[in-house]
Order: C-alpha cells, then structure tokens, then sequence
C-alpha cells in the first residue's frame, strides 16, 4: 500500500490532528516531515484530551510507529517534555523515530525569533515565536544544527561557534541584547544528547524499506497550504512547506509512492497572526464562531481570526497540492445560522477575480463575493450518516465540494474520534 498525505487546506488549525488520530489505528506510519512545535494539534479519545506540538498524532495510536523527519526543525526540550507528558498519561512513546539530519531548534533561534518580531514592530509576522523561521534560516544559510551533531562534540562546538559568530554581532550590535557563550548552548544540546539517542535513526531507509514491504505510511502537515513559504500569503507564513511536495523532501520518499493527499478543510475559516484573511469577520458572526468552535491557539492561546468559508482558497489548495480529496471538519459549528454565506470569488479592484490573485498586492484588495446558502437548526453532533444530515445541512457540504474541486470522503460533526461522518473508506 502506498503513502498517504494529510495537510491543512488553510491557514492552520483545520483538524489534522484529530484526522491523522482518526486514521493512526490504520496505519503503519506517522511521518511528521516540516514544521516544529509551531504547530498545536488536539487529539480527543474518549475524555482523554492531547495537545501534540512536535510529535506526530499517530503517537497515540498503538501499533503506530511515529517519524520524525529530516524536514522537521526539533526543540529537544520540548521534544523530552512533550514525551514525559505523554509517558506521565500511560502512552508508550517508545517507537518513535527522529531522523538524524533534522535541524535543530537551538535556544539563540528561539531568542532570535522573539527579537525579530519586536524589531519589525506593526509589521512583525505574528510568528509564534518558537524559534521555527531562524532555524530554518540557519539550515539555508549552512550553518544549522543537526540532530546527528549531538552525538560529536567537535562538530557541535565548531558549528555553534560558526552560527553564533554572526548572531552575537547582531544581538549586541542591532537589538542590544547580550551576546551568547558558544560553551553554554554546546553544554546544553550534550544535555539531551543522550536523552534523545535512542529513538535517532536513518528514518528515509526506514520509510523506504516500510513501503517496499507494502506498509502504509501516512504523512502528516503541520500549519496549512496558505502559511507555506512558498505558495502561501508571503511573507505571512511559516518557513517551510506544508504543502504536499514538502512531504517529499522533508522525509525523503519520492513522490511516485504517495497515491493519496487529503486536504483536511474547515467548514469556515481561521487564521492566527498577521496577514491577508478576505473573510473575517469583525463582527458578532466572527465572535461567535470564535466562541462556538472554540477558536484559540493551542501553541500560544491566541484567540483566532474568523471569517466565512472561502472557496477561492479551497480550490487553491485542490491545486497546488494535487488533492484527491477532502475531510471537512467542523460542521457543527455552523448549526443555528439560518443563513450561511460562503465566498465564491473575490472582487479586486472593481474586477471579479475567481482564482487566488498570484500578486500578494491584489489579494491585499481581495473582498469577498458571498453566496448564501441556507443554515440549519438540528443538532448534527450524533449524525453517523450523511443521510442523519439535515437537508440543508447535505447541501451546504455538498456545494463546498463542488466549489472546491476535490470530493468531500468524511465530515467531522464534533473533536471526538468518533463523531466523524465517514463518506468515502478512510484507508
Ligand atoms: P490542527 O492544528 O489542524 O490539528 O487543529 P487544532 O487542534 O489546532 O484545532 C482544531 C480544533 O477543533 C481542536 O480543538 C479539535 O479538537 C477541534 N475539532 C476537530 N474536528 C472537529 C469537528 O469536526 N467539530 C468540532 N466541534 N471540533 C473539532
Ligand atoms: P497547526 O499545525 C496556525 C502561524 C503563526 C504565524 C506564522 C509564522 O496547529 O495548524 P512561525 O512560528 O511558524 O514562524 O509563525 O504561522 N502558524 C500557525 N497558525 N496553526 C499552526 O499550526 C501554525 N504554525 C504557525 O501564527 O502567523
Ligand atoms: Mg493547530
């Protein structure tokens, strides 16, 4: 059986974490392949709750093997937390994999990430300041950190002292910070060194070798289609690629075994930190999607931005990442509004646009042209079936698939696992 791609259709926070829980109990493979603990996946079981940030969600299915990728950038201490939490709630996180070419999140990114966006003041990112866009910079700009340089520590001193040399200029000169010792970060990464060694492993033979033997493998995106650094609202976005051929790259399977790529797409939309968002709201729809659909960061509890449904970004992200289709999540939240408005296009500068605008000026200007489609008042958390659907209800999911461009194979009616429609077989 081939691989599989699971990834956000927006900006973040659709619910793939609770789809990639949702499909763990059968597969074979979790494979986390950009990002870090940027991202905040919750995972309902029963009256269990998790909040994943660096961990795949397949962690918590038995009989899963959780990957760590060499796209990933890893925070070794939140990586041994998050473990311990897990551990501390009776999940066996023994299998994990982490593979040894993923880059490091050291403490000088993270100090760094927190003064660049004090330094770009109105126009600062809203980043979450995690230490996610210097490390990736780092890794462009050759002198990151690798997970498979803990283990020499020569190596480690040479590389922190090349990566500080210049930093330290920087944060004494131009933000008026204290400059890091290169012993201090090199004793602290040893630290872990040991902590973390024996999940290290060659994870792009060991995935590899997992599909020739016919296992299925399921990759999972963190952030969504419209924060990746180079088909997102730049620069307004996260430094990696959440999109479909990240899934390549940052895990090291050619795209000839991926068979599969769900878009997992919220039945509105939200956004967190800065940028360009056509549909939000300012009003008292946008507050009470906000309160009804619990709209808050899981990373850095910051309320989140809301709006309508847009369809121009749900055929954008069909697009560029080639979906086969779609889990819509979230449904539930719709439930009372008699009337739903949906955007179908945008209207920039006087003109009717119905593709994403490429110039990020235009999608500036972006405003949205609504349909509306009419709501439902029937509670829709217990439905099983498509048919336990209100008629309003079918129609509402029936015309986002076909705005969209890719069918619609399972809805979600509410967090838990099992409070999910399944249209189509998951597997
Ligand atoms: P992720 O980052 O894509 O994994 O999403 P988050 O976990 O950040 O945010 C999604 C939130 O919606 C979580 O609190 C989930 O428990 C919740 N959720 C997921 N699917 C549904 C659903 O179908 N209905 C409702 N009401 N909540 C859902
Ligand atoms: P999940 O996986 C929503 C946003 C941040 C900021 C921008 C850059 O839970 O969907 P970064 O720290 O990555 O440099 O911040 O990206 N962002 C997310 N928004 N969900 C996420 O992850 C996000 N990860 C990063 O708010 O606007
Ligand atoms: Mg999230």
């Amino acid at each position: 059986m081939p691989a599989l791609v699971l990834l956000g259709a927006q900006w973040g926070d659709e619910g793939k974490g609770k789809a990639t829980d949702l499909l763990g109990g059968s597969v074979d493979y979790v494979v986390r392949y950009q990002g870090g603990n940027n991202a905040g996946h919750t995972v309902v079981v029963g009256d269990q709750k998790y909040a994943l940030h660096l961990l795949p969600s397949g962690i918590l299915s038995p009989g899963c093997t959780p990957v760590i990728g060499n796209g990933v950038v890893v925070d070794p201490s939140v990586l041994l937390s998050e473990l311990s939490g897990l551990n501390e709630r009776g999940v066996d996180t023994s299998k994990l994999l982490i593979s040894g070419n993923a880059h490091i999140i050291t403490p000088y990114n993270v100090t760094v990430d927190k003064v660049t966006e004090r330094f770009l003041g109105k126009r600062k990112i809203g980043t979450t300041g995690r230490g996610i866009g210097p490390t990736y910079a780092d890794k462009i700009n050759r002198v990151g950190i690798r997970v498979q340089d803990l283990y020499d520590e020569s190596i480690l001193t040479q590389k922190v002292e090349a990566a500080l040399d210049i930093k330290n200029q920087v944060l004494t000169k131009l933000y008026n910070r204290r400059a890091i010792a290169v012993s201090q970060v090199v004793e602290e990464l040893l630290g872990y060194a040991a902590q973390i060694e024996q999940y290290v492993a060659d994870t792009v033979l060991v995935l590899n070798q997992a599909l020739e033997a016919d296992k299925v493998v399921l990759f999972e995106g963190g952030q969504g289609t419209l924060l990746d650094i180079d088909h997102g609202t730049y620069p307004f976005v996260t430094s990696s690629n959440p999109t479909a051929g990240g899934a390549c790259t940052g895990a090291g399977v050619g795209p000839t075994k991926i068979s599969r790529v769900i878009g997992i797409l919220k039945a509105y939309t939200t956004r967190v930190g800065a940028g360009p968002f056509p549909t939000e709201l300012f009003d008292e729809d946008g507050e009470a999607l906000r309160r009804i659909g619990h709209e808050r960061g899981v990373t850095t509890g910051r309320d989140r931005r809301c709006g309508w449904f847009d369809a121009v970004i749900a055929r954008y992200a069909t697009r560029v990442n080639g979906l086969t289709d779609f889990f819509l999540t979230k449904l539930d939240v719709l439930t009372g509004w008699e009337q739903i408005p949906v955007c179908v296009a945008y209207e920039i500068d006087g003109k009717r646009v119905e593709e994403l605008p490429y110039s990020q000026t235009d999608f500036h200007h972006a405003k949205p042209v609504y349909e509306m489609l009419p709501g439902w008042s029937e509670d829709i958390s217990k439905a099983k079936t498509f048919a336990d659907l209100p008629k309003n209800a079918q129609d509402y999911v029936k015309a986002l698939e076909e705005m969209s461009g890719a069918p619609i194979s399972a809805i979600g009616v509410g967090p838990g696992r099992d409070e999910t429609i399944e249209i189509n077989s998951f597997i």
